[in-house]
């Protein structure tokens, strides 16, 4: 068991050390240390174009960063922070995070987690932390540290937070001019929620913003099988089945996917909800499980 001191030492001296979130278990390295980065990225085996968050305890840590702060984001980070909403934002001139954070792009994406073992680490560091969810590239994300010793091992500690509250990961979005959103990746701070402060456009899959949805993500090995069939109709067509997620809920999803891995299942089938409100999210992880196949029955 690592405790808190520990794991400040370690990440001070330039150390990755898995840290629980509200949304997935991250990653997390020195925002601000080229070395740390590099350690993130090749004990992920995460592409070198895929840009990485970065957690910070509030506001005024993001004006230290010299990133720009438009009006619009500014409200939003009073309504939904400390929470599962990622901001990307410009970078300005004098900006001290190294380019290999947003692989050289002209942004940074940034977060306040909601967890007090996060915000802690943050406050006793005094600097940012880039953290990746904690899971090899492509499988399912983290949601107990117990899944992050299965895709690591012992590569590297892991401070055990309990379950994650929602279970996928924060919402991102970045702005195209002072009153519209657009969402790169949605989450649990849904477009309804956000459709209150600005113009919403969704750009799921848009490569051209957010570089993260090009990879295959979230895919356990079993073949996922992603229906869309009412709840009756789902039910009975999968009696005889025995890896079934009738209703699929943000807090369990990527449990079941592990879990139902862990038992070497060969097919899961996963009922897709309402494009609705967080439903928009589930939506989005379990078709990209499925490799963006949908059976209708
Ligand atoms: O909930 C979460 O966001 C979790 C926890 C640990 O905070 N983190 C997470 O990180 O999911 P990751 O690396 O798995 O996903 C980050 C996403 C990727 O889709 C990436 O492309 C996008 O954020 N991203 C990061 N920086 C970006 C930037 N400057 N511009 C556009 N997209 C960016
Ligand atoms: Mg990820």
């Amino acid at each position: 068991m690592t405790s808190l001191v520990q794991t400040i030492e370690l990440l001070k001296a330039g150390n990755v050390v898995a840290l629980p979130t509200e949304t997935v278990y991250g990653l997390a390295g020195n925002a601000l240390n080229s070395a740390a980065i590099a350690k993130i990225f090749a004990t992920k085996r995460r592409p070198q174009d895929n840009p990485l968050i970065v957690h910070v305890s509030g506001i005024d840590m993001v004006r230290n960063l010299k990133l720009h702060i438009p009006p619009l984001a500014e409200r939003l980070a009073e309504r939904f922070w400390a929470g599962a909403l990622t901001m990307v934002l410009r970078r300005e001139a004098d900006c001290p995070l190294p380019h290999e954070v947003s692989c050289g792009l002209d942004t940074a994406a940034v977060r306040v987690p909601d967890n007090a073992i996060f915000l802690e680490v943050i406050k006793k560091t005094m600097f940012p932390l880039a953290a990746p969810s904690a899971n090899l590239s492509g499988s399912p994300s983290p949601t107990t540290a117990q899944h992050v010793r299965d895709d690591f091992g012992e590569e590297f500690p892991v401070v055990d937070g309990g379950a994650c509250r929602v279970g996928i990961e924060s919402t991102v979005v970045m702005f195209d001019d002072n009153d519209a959103i657009r969402i790169l990746r949605p989450g649990a701070v849904t477009s309804e929620m956000l459709r209150e402060y600005g113009n919403v456009v969704t750009d799921e899959g848009g490569s051209r913003h957010s570089p993260g949805t090009r990879y295959k993500h979230y895919a356990p090995r079993a073949k996922v099988i992603a229906v869309q069939a009412d709840a009756e109709a789902f039910t009975e067509r999968t009696k005889h089945e025995r890896f079934v997620i009738a209703n699929p809920e943000t807090s369990t999803l990527f449990m079941f996917l592990r879990q139902y891995d862990q038992l070497n299942a060969d097919k899961i089938f996963v009922r897709l909800p309402e494009r609705s409100g967080v439903g928009a999210a589930l939506y989005n992880r379990i078709i990209r499980a499925a490799e963006f196949e949908v059976t209708q029955w």
